[in-house]
C-alpha cells in the first residue's frame, strides 16, 4: 500500500526560540513567586488561557492520564483547580497524591512543570469559589456525571433540565462531590526557550527544608 504523501512536512516545522534567557540568579528564592512572576507576564502578553493547565494522575496499575484544568487560584503553598470529586482524576488522587501539572505559554517560549502532592481544600472554601461561579456552570457541576458513560448529548441536556426545575426559586448550591485541589509542589522547573535548542531550565527540589536552585541541561 502506497502512502498518500503527507499534505505539511512534520520534520519542517520548528522555531527557534530567542526571547529571554534565565538564570539562576534572576530567579525568586521561593518558585510560588517565580511562577506568580511569570504567570503575570503571561497576562500581561495576552497568552491564551494563561490559566490552563495539563494534570497528570497514575492509576492504581501505573498507567499516567493526563488533561486539562484550569488553575484558580496561586496559594503561598500551592495550586488549586476545581473538579468533580467522583471523576477518574479525583478517584486517581484519593489513591495517589501524586501528580504534576504543566503550562505551556507559547507566546513566551516558557514552560513551567510542577510536581507534587495533591489534597482536597477546606470545603468553606470549594462553597466560596462556587457560589461566585455563572449560574449556568453550578447548574453543570449537579448535572454532569463526570467521566461516566453516558448515553447522547440529549441525555446530557434532559439531566440539565432536569437540574434547573428542581432547583427553581432555590440557590444552586455546591454539591458535596464537586471542589477543590491543592498541588502542593515538591518540584518546579522554569523552562525558557534559547537558539539553537540550548533552552535554559532553573529547577526548584524542596530538599532538607528548603527550595534548592540547579540549572539542568536542556
Ligand atoms: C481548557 C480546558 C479547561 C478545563 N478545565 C477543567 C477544570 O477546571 N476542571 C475539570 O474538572 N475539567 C476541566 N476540563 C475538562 C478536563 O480536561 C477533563 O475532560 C475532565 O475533567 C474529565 O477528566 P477525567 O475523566 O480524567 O477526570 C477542561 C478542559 C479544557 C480543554
Amino acid at each position: 500500500m502506497t502512502m498518500d504523501k503527507p499534505k505539511s512536512n512534520l520534520y519542517d516545522l520548528r522555531i527557534n526560540y530567542s526571547k529571554a534567557s534565565l538564570n539562576k540568579t534572576d530567579v525568586q528564592s521561593a518558585p510560588v513567586d517565580q511562577f506568580q512572576q511569570w504567570f503575570d507576564e503571561a497576562l500581561k502578553s495576552q497568552v491564551y488561557e494563561p490559566n490552563a493547565m495539563v494534570l497528570s494522575t497514575v492509576n492504581e496499575m501505573g498507567q499516567p492520564a493526563a488533561r486539562v484544568v484550569l488553575l484558580k487560584e496561586i496559594r503561598e503553598d500551592g495550586f488549586v483547580f476545581f473538579t468533580n470529586y467522583k471523576s477518574d482524576k479525583a478517584r486517581e488522587l484519593e489513591a495517589n497524591p501524586a501528580c504534576s501539572l504543566v503550562f505551556l505559554w507559547h507566546e513566551l517560549e516558557r514552560q513551567v512543570r510542577i510536581e507534587g502532592d495533591a489534597y482536597k481544600i477546606d470545603s468553606h472554601e470549594s462553597d466560596a469559589y462556587f457560589a461566585g461561579r455563572p449560574y449556568e456552570s453550578r447548574i453543570g457541576a449537579w448535572t454532569s456525571p463526570q467521566s461516566k458513560e453516558i448515553e447522547s448529548r440529549e441525555e446530557l441536556e434532559h439531566l440539565a433540565e432536569k437540574t434547573k426545575e428542581k432547583f427553581k426559586g432555590k440557590e444552586v448550591t455546591r454539591p458535596e462531590f464537586w471542589g477543590g485541589y491543592i498541588v502542593i509542589p515538591r518540584m518546579m522547573e522554569f523552562w525558557q526557550g534559547r537558539p539553537g535548542r540550548l533552552h535554559d531550565r532553573i529547577r526548584y527540589v524542596w530538599e532538607s527544608n528548603r527550595w534548592k536552585v540547579i540549572r539542568l541541561a536542556p
